[in-house]
C-alpha cells in the first residue's frame, strides 16, 4: 500500500510535532510514531528549557556557558543562532498552550542547572517535558492537515538504492522519497511517499544497561541515515546524567533533575563527604561530564554502588512545591527527600552527535531534514549544556520547517518505488535470539564504552559487536520484520558508529574520556 504526503515526519517529540505544526498550513502531513504519540524522551524532560528572558542574563552569557561546556568543539555561529532564536520559540510554545512557572510579578520562575552562570531555565514544576508534549500533541491531534500514524515503525528511508541504483557514501545526489513503515498492529509494511521528510527520532540511551531514556530511544533515525549513506558525526559524545535514582532493576532509571542541585542539593559520598569540590571549583554545579566522571571515580575507588544527593537541609515546603514528581516518586520507594538523602548513580542520558545537518536542519541527503536529539547541529560540541536540547529541538525544527516550506513544491512524488520486499523473510525468529543479543550489546557498551574509556576497552567492544552484527544481519535477512529485531539492528549500527568515532578521537574531550589520552590539568587520576 502506498500513501502520499507533502511532508513526512518520523517522530512525535518536540522536534517532530513543532515541525509538523509549522508546515501543516502548507500541505498534507504524516507523523509516524513507533508507539503512542506521547511516548517520547520529550515527555520525560524534567528540568526545563534554557532561554535568555531577562537581565542580568544576556545572550553572551548563555553563549559562553554553552561554549565552555562544549569543550572547544561547538560551532560558535550555531550557538549564537540557537541562543538568539530561543526566546521567539518559547513564545511559540506558549502560543500552543504550554505553561511555564512564573513568579508573583509575572516574570518566569527561572531555575539554574550545572554549567549555567545564571538562572535561565524555564520550567513547569519538575515535569516540563510532559507539559510541552501535552500542549503540542493536543494541537497536532486536532489539525485537519495532519494524519497521525501511531504504532508504525520506520524501517528504512527510501532512496535511489530502492530503485536499484547504486548510492555511494557521501554521494550528494542521494534523495529521500519517503519511508517504509511497518504497521505494528497489522504486521504489514506500507510505503509512505513525501515531497520532503524530517527525521526526529530522538536518542540512543537504550544502548546502555542503565539509562534515563524510555525504550523508544534506540537511535533508529541515525541508523537509517547511516544505511542510506548519509553523514553522521560526533557519535563518541554520549552524555551520562550524574544523578539517576539508584533503584536496581528499574528501567528507565528515574531522573533526579539537575535543577535540584541548582536549588541547593549537594552531592556526598556514603561517608557524608562532599566530594565535588576536589574535582571542580563549581562543586555540585560543575558541567555534567565533570560531575558524572567524578561520581564514577568515587564509586570505583570506594567500591560503593551509589553516592547521595542531599537536600535534607533545604526548606521542606519549597522542596515539595518545586519538585512534586520527584518527591512522589522517591516516596513511592520509601525515601522522604525532606528527611532522607537520595541514592543516585550516573545513567546514559543524551547523545550529542547524530545526523549531520546544516543551519537549516538539512541532512547530507536531499529532501531530508533532521532535528532534535537525532541531529548533530554543532550546538553541543563535546558536551551538551543542561536544558539546551529542548531549545535546540524547537529552534532547528523551526528552521527546517521554514526551509521545507520554501522548497517542497520543487519535488514531485517518486512514482516507481517498489513495495517493501519481504520475499524469503517469512520465518518468525525466536525472541530469545534477539533479546539476548540486545542485552549483550548493552553490557558491551556499559562495560567498555561508558563514562571512562580506554583503547583496549574500545577494541574489545568492537570485536564483540562485530560478531553480534553478523548474527543479526543474518537474522534480518531471513526473519519476518518485528520491532525488537529492527531496534536491535539499529542499536548495533549506532553502537558501531560510537566505537569507531571514539577510536578515531585520539584525545580526551568533553564527554569522551579515554585514560590512554589523559586530559591536561586533570586534578585527579581517574580510574
Ligand atoms: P523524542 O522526544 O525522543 O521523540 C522521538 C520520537 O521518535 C518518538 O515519537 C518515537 O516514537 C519516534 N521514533 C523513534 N524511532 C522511530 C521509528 N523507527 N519509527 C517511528 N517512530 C520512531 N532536555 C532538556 O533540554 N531539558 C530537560 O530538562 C531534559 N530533561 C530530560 C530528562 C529525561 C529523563 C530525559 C530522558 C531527557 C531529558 N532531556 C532534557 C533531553 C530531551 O528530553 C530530549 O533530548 C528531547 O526531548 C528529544 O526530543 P526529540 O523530539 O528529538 O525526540
Ligand atoms: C535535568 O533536569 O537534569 C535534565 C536536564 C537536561 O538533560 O537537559
Amino acid at each position: 500500500m502506498k500513501k502520499y504526503y507533502d511532508f513526512l515526519v518520523i517522530g512525535s517529540g518536540l522536534a517532530g510535532l513543532s515541525y509538523a505544526l509549522k508546515v501543516a498550513p502548507h500541505g498534507k502531513v504524516a507523523i509516524i510514531s513507533k508507539t503512542k504519540l506521547e511516548e517520547t524522551n520529550t515527555s520525560y524532560a524534567q528540568g526545563g528549557i534554557a532561554a535568555v528572558t531577562h537581565k542580568p542574563d544576556s545572550y553572551n552569557k548563555h553563549i559562553q556557558d554553552t561554549l565552555t561546556a562544549g569543550d572547544g568543539l561547538c560551532d560558535e555561529d550555531i550557538v549564537r543562532l540557537v541562543v538568539e532564536e530561543a526566546p521567539g520559540q518559547i513564545d511559540e510554545l506558549i502560543r500552543w498552550g504550554a505553561q511555564f512557572d512564573r513568579e508573583n510579578d509575572g516574570r518566569f520562575d527561572l531555575a539554574r542547572e550545572g554549567g549555567h552562570s545564571e538562572h535561565r531555565i524555564l520550567h513547569h514544576k519538575d515535569n516540563t517535558g510532559s507539559e510541552i508534549q501535552r500542549a503540542l500533541s493536543r494541537q497536532a491531534r486536532v489539525h485537519k492537515n495532519i494524519d497521525i500514524f501511531q504504532e508504525f515503525f520506520a524501517v528504512d528511508i527510501i532512496t535511489q538504492h530502492h530503485l536499484g541504483k547504486l548510492v555511494k557514501r557521501a554521494h550528494t545526489d542521494t534523495e529521500c522519497y519517503g519511508v517504509y513503515a511497518f504497521d505494528l498492529k497489522k504486521h504489514e509494511t506500507i510505503t509512505i511517499l513525501s515531497r520532503v521528510s524530517l527525521i526526529a527520532t530522538g536518542g540512543t540511551g537504550n544502548l546502555y544497561s542503565t539509562t534515563t531514556n524510555p525504550p523508544i530511544a534506540t537511535g533508529d533515525g541515525i541508523a537509517m541515515v547511516y544505511r542510506a549513506k548519509g553523514t553522521v558525526e560526533n557519535m563518541e559524545f554520549v552524555q551520562f546524567h550524574p544523578t539517576a535514582l539508584y533503584h536496581p532493576g528499574e528501567r528507565p532509571s528515574f531522573l533526579i533533575t539537575e535543577a535540584m542541585r541548582g536549588f541547593g542539593a549537594i552531592l556526598e559520598n556514603q561517608r557524608g563527604v562532599q566530594f565535588m569540590d576536589k574535582y571542580d571549583q563549581r562543586g555540585s554545579l560543575a558541567p555534567r561530564d565533570i560531575v558524572a566522571r567524578a561520581i564514577d571515580n568515587e564509586l570505583k575507588v570506594s567500591g560503593d554502588e551509589f553516592v547521595y544527593l542531599n537536600c535534607t537541609h533545604l526548606e521542606a515546603k519549597a522542596l515539595k512545591e518545586h519538585f512534586p514528581t520527584i518527591y512522589k516518586k522517591c516516596q513511592s520507594v520509601g525515601i522522604d527527600i525532606t528527611r532522607n538523602k537520595i541514592p543516585v548513580v550516573p545513567a546514559a542520558h543524551y547523545l550529542c552527535g547524530g545526523i549531520k545537518v546544516n543551519n537549516w536542519g538539512k541532512t547530507w541527503i536531499n529532501r531530508l531534514y533532521a532535528a532534535g536529539e537525532t541531529a548533530s547541529t554543532g550546538l553541543h560540541g563535546a558536551n551538551r549544556l543542561a536544558s539546551n536540547s529542548l531549545i535546540e529541538a524547537i529552534v532547528f525544527a523551526d528552521r527546517a520547517a521554514k526551509d521545507s516550506i520554501q522548497v517542497y513544491k520543487n519535488f514531485d512524488h517518486q512514482d516507481n518505488i517498489p513495495d517493501w520486499n519481504d520475499e524469503g523473510t517469512r520465518h518468525p525468529e525466536e525472541m530469545v535470539l534477539i533479546t539476548q543479543n540486545f542485552k549483550e550489546v548493552q553490557q558491551i557498551f556499559t562495560n567498555y564504552v561508558g563514562i571512562v574509556r580506554s583503547n583496549l576497552r574500545l577494541h574489545r567492544a568492537l570485536v564483540r559487536l562485530e560478531i553480534i552484527y553478523m548474527e543479526t544481519e543474518e537474522l534480518f535477512k531471513k526473519s519476518t520484520l518485528s520491532k525488537p529485531l529492527c531496534e536491535l539492528r539499529n542499536i548495533i549500527n549506532v553502537g558501531y558508529l560510537i566505537i569507531k568515532m571514539a577510536q578515531q578521537r585520539t584525545e580526551s574531550k568533553g564527554l569522551h574520556y579515554n585514560v590512554d589520552f589523559p586530559k591536561a590539568g586533570e586534578p585527579l587520576r581517574l580510574v
